[in-house]
């Protein structure tokens, strides 16, 4: 974990606002920043979701968790905003939100550093900013959500070795690298694998599929073509191992390796389990309604945590028809 866990204000920025003995027009809030809407049915609060693509299924996802979430609170409206994959698009819709005059900001960022400084202008502005999956850099939000990346990869990491038998080849498919899941599922990887006291299992080929199934699909053609034989893939997510496991189905391979992804959401990686498509995924929750929790408390004037850590499950086909099994270690 690079941030440490600790208590911080719900409102940033505000009472120097106050202080100053300006006359605020606007109502104040608790902690002193100028609050836009009353939180009452009649005038909910407005928070404005911006989520960095629409294009996966996991996202879709993220979206429909806050919207059911906020749907059970007749004093909240949300916004939705999709960037389309591009950090550059995704910075002018959090700044569109801040003019527009957001109660609060849930960001789901493409990639930290794009979107560091623009989140960090909202926090300074006094609006309240959840970050949600994917981190920004420094500290200026008011609270991040999300699993344990480097972890998730160390538990994919630790099955591999254990299924493979301290001896194999594998393909991992990385996420973007840009991003934080992506550098800390192959951190985590690495050290679930233990390649120094592992010295039967090789890692043959590693390309950056950026999240995407058809760029998983490129990379895992790559892999095939320069590789007689393969025993495992792991892929940052199961859209990459979905990909993964098309190519090599193409090419009358997908017999000869095991699959393993990222996410587990019932529709897709659980799905895939359930077809014998995938050996193995790992939950990666989206914290959509966790979200909604925090955001009512923090737009209620609550204190909340800065980091909050979601926990994460294993499934297989040996576990699958019982929701597979949590992690606790
Ligand atoms: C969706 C996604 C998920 C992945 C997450 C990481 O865009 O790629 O599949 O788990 O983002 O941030």
């Amino acid at each position: 974990m690079r941030v440490i866990l600790r208590r911080s204000g719900s409102r940033p920025g505000g009472m120097a606002l106050v202080a100053a003995g300006a006359v605020v027009l606007v109502t104040a809030c608790a902690g002193g920043a100028p609050k836009k809407h009353a939180g009452t049915a009649e005038d909910p609060w407005v928070i404005g979701m911006s989520q960095c693509n629409l294009g996966e299924p996991w996202r879709v996802q993220m979206d429909a968790d806050v919207r059911a979430a906020a749907e059970k609170h007749s004093n909240l409206k949300v916004i939705f905003k999709d960037a389309q994959n591009s950090s550059l698009t995704q910075r002018a819709q959090v700044e569109e939100f801040v003019d527009q005059g957001v109660d609060l900001l849930i960001i789901s960022p493409k990639e930290a550093a794009p979107l560091t400084q623009p989140v960090a202008a909202a926090y300074q502005k006094g609006i309240p900013v959840i970050v949600l999956d994917r981190e920004v850099q420094g500290d200026q939000y008011t609270q991040f959500i999300g699993a344990d990346n480097v972890r998730i990869g160390r538990e994919a990491g630790r099955w591999i070795r254990e299924t493979l038998g301290g001896q194999g080849k594998i393909v991992e498919l990385e996420g973007l690298m840009t991003s934080t899941p992506g550098q800390d599922r192959h951190q985590g990887f690495l050290e679930g694998l233990d390649l120094e006291h592992n010295p039967g299992l090789q890692i043959v080929f590693t390309g950056e599929m950026k999240w995407l199934e058809p760029d998983a699909r490129t990379e895992m053609e790559s892999a095939l073509a320069t590789n007689d034989h393969i025993d495992l893939v792991y892929a940052h997510n199961d859209p990459g191992a979905h990909g993964a496991w098309l190519a090599a189905k193409a090419a009358g391979r997908e017999g000869e390796m095991k699959f393993v992804g990222i996410d587990g959401l019932p529709q897709e990686g659980q799905q895939y389990v359930a077809q014998g498509i995938l050996d193995a995924t790992f939950l990666y929750p989206t914290g959509g309604d966790v979200a909604i929790d925090e955001a009512l408390k923090i737009l209620g004037g609550q204190q909340v945590e800065k980091k909050i850590v979601l926990g994460t499950r294993i499934f297989t086909k040996d576990n699958i028809q019982q929701g597979g099994q949590p992690i606790t270690n």
